[in-house]
């Protein structure tokens, strides 16, 4: 079904790549203008440019999340470019592998601006915008990991917890202007860190098939099923969904691991 984004604009971070870049296919597909908001310059401007290719309207902006003058400046642009902001994609982030014995506070902070801080910064640079249009949708991509995890996936989990909370936060503070805000959780996704993961284990093949076969479907997702997702929770069927998570994983949380 195709979500009638005509008129609206987009701003994703972290599009240049995997889920991202998914999510900015998808929306542009469904005639939303596009703002790829990356911290890779190369990535960045070759999605746009790739975009603009197949006929769709789409801009690159240097922004790394971890920076609240990048993101200023990139929101800045968007407005010059578009003249409002309907849709935020919290989208970057990376996970991260620590032991919370040794982690150091720099490490933290790290970890923090780019899987939580990031997102609220954001946040602080759109809502005026969407206040003052009366309209505006929210969409963060946090993880299966927000409310579960495995082994060795501190403090990612614990950012990716803090999505959430977020979210219903800003359902709650801005849903008077019409603002919806909605956490997406996927599972496994076929992104270059799931590549690595297969890459780097002794029987790469062997390795991807004990982790399709974990899910329900037997397969991982693709970011266009995420990109899929967003474009319906962007578009106005969507217009009752707020303040709650939506998990995209092929039933992998379903399972009881015992
Ligand atoms: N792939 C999965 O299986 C999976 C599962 C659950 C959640 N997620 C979440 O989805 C999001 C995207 O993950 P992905 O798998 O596509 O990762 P990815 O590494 O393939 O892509 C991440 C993109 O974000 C950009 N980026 C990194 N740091 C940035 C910064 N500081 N500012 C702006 N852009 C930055 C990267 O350059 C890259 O283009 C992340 O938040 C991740 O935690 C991924």
């Amino acid at each position: 079904m195709r979500q009638g984004l005509e008129g609206k604009s987009a701003f994703i971070t972290g599009a240049g790549g995997g889920i991202g870049r998914g999510i900015a296919e998808q929306l542009a597909a469904n005639g939303a203008k596009v703002m790829i908001a990356e911290i890779n310059e190369q990535t960045g401007q070759a999605t746009a440019d790739a975009l603009c290719q197949a006929g769709f309207e789409a801009q690159f902006a240097p922004v790394d999340i971890r920076s609240e003058a990048d993101i200023e400046a990139g929101v800045a642009a968007h407005l010059a470019r578009y003249g409002g902001l309907d849709i935020l994609v919290n989208n970057a982030g990376a996970n991260q592998h620590f032991d919370a014995s040794k982690m150091t506070v720099d490490e933290w902070e790290h970890s923090m601006s780019l899987n939580l801080r990031g997102a609220w910064l954001c946040c602080k640079h759109a809502l005026p915008i969407m206040a003052a249009q009366n309209a505006g949708v929210i969409v963060s991509i946090a993880s299966v990991h927000a409310t579960m995890t495995a082994y060795n996936f501190f403090p990612y989990n614990v950012a990716k917890s803090g999505l959430l909370g977020l979210t219903r936060s800003l359902a709650l503070d801005w849903g008077q202007h019409n603002i919806r805000a909605v956490a997406v959780s996927p599972g496994w996704v076929r992104t270059q860190p799931a590549v690595e993961h297969f890459e780097q284990a002794d029987d790469p093949a062997a390795e991807e098939q004990r982790v399709r076969d974990l899910h329900p479907l037997k397969r991982i997702g693709e970011p266009k099923n995420i990109g899929d997702l967003v474009a319906f929770l962007a578009s106005d069927e969507a217009s009752y969904i707020t303040g709650t998570e939506i998990v995209i994983d092929g039933g992998i949380s379903a399972r009881y691991a015992g």
